[in-house]
């Protein structure tokens, strides 16, 4: 990038060459600018000719070039939006994923919007713990994650969207609840569901900077889904549901798992056009 390049419209247009190469160059160039000059759109569009104060241009390059080695725009930012709400995003957590909105809409299509009593397993950023408190103000909604880390950065995110409702929990899936005898209307879940021998094909970005345990799941990348179908039975009111998101090519494993005590099993299909949602409803 040029030295002397000063005004916010020079910077931009540098950094868009320099990430050229990439599908949405314009568009990374722009958020990453705003970022490191810490304006809004309208701003920048109200004053594009402005000098660039020295410690932001130099900041700037710093985000294009670690852009260029494969950190993910969301890293770079520090931010991610889910259900229309930014949530904070780090190296503990898993970046959200828009198709995740999806189990937000089935349960707000099934919820009676009553005093219900929902778990999110498996929580990292709480964007759908989160989403929930925001829509469902009379739910009461528990959050679980194994990653101490990954729940610190859950609190924040609750903390700055003011959902002071949810009670955060150290947990393996549901155990922390085996001892309280507490039954959910909803079991929300995002759990790791990529095999082993799938990992070597995921992108550079994802393998280098997501943590690995948000996506492994063992040899059949059906580990978690396995046990949480098992033992979401004893932990759901009559009538409750697991919602749960699957990924490619498990469909029919996953609809293979549900026995004799599930009913009303559903898939529900994203907007690339591949089965996304399983729910199901304890008989
Ligand atoms: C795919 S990420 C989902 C994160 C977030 N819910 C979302 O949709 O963006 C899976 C999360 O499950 C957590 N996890 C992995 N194994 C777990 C287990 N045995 N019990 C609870 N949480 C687990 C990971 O730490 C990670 O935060």
């Amino acid at each position: 990038m040029d030295a002397n390049t000063t005004t916010l419209s020079e910077l931009f247009r540098a950094g868009a060459a320099l990430l050229g190469g990439r599908p949405q160059a314009l568009l990374e160039a722009k958020v990453l600018l705003l970022r490191a000059a810490r304006l809004t759109e309208e701003r920048y569009l109200a004053a594009p000719d402005k000098p660039c104060p020295p410690q932001a241009e130099a900041f700037f390059r710093r985000l294009v070039e670690r852009r260029l080695a494969g950190a993910p725009l969301a890293h770079l930012t520090g931010t991610r939006e889910f259900w229309s709400l930014p949530f904070e995003v780090g190296p503990a957590v898993l970046v959200p994923r828009p198709e995740t909105e999806g189990l937000v809409e089935k349960v707000l299509e099934l919820s009676s919007r009553e005093d219900e009593d929902i778990v999110d397993v498996g929580t990292g950023s709480g964007c759908i713990a989160v989403a929930l408190a925001q829509e469902l103000p009379r739910a009461r909604i528990r959050a679980v994650d194994v990653s101490e880390r990954a729940l610190r950065v859950a609190r924040r995110n609750a903390a700055r969207h003011k959902a002071r409702r949810i009670e955060f929990l150290r947990s393996d899936l549901l155990s922390a609840f085996r001892a309280t005898g507490l039954k959910f209307d909803f079991i929300v879940s995002n759990p790791p569901y990529i095999a082993r021998a799938e990992w070597d094909g995921l992108p550079e970005d994802v393998r280098r900077y997501e943590p690995r345990r948000a996506l492994l799941a063992g040899e059949s990348g059906l580990e978690l889904i396995e046990r949480l179908v098992r033992r979401s039975a004893a932990f759901l009111k009559p009538g409750g549901y697991l919602i749960l998101e699957i990924g490619e090519g498990q469909r029919d494993r996953v609809l293979a798992l549900f026995g004799r005590r599930w009913t009303e099993i559903e898939t529900a299909w994203d907007l690339a056009g591949k089965p996304r949602v399983i729910t199901a409803r304890r008989a």
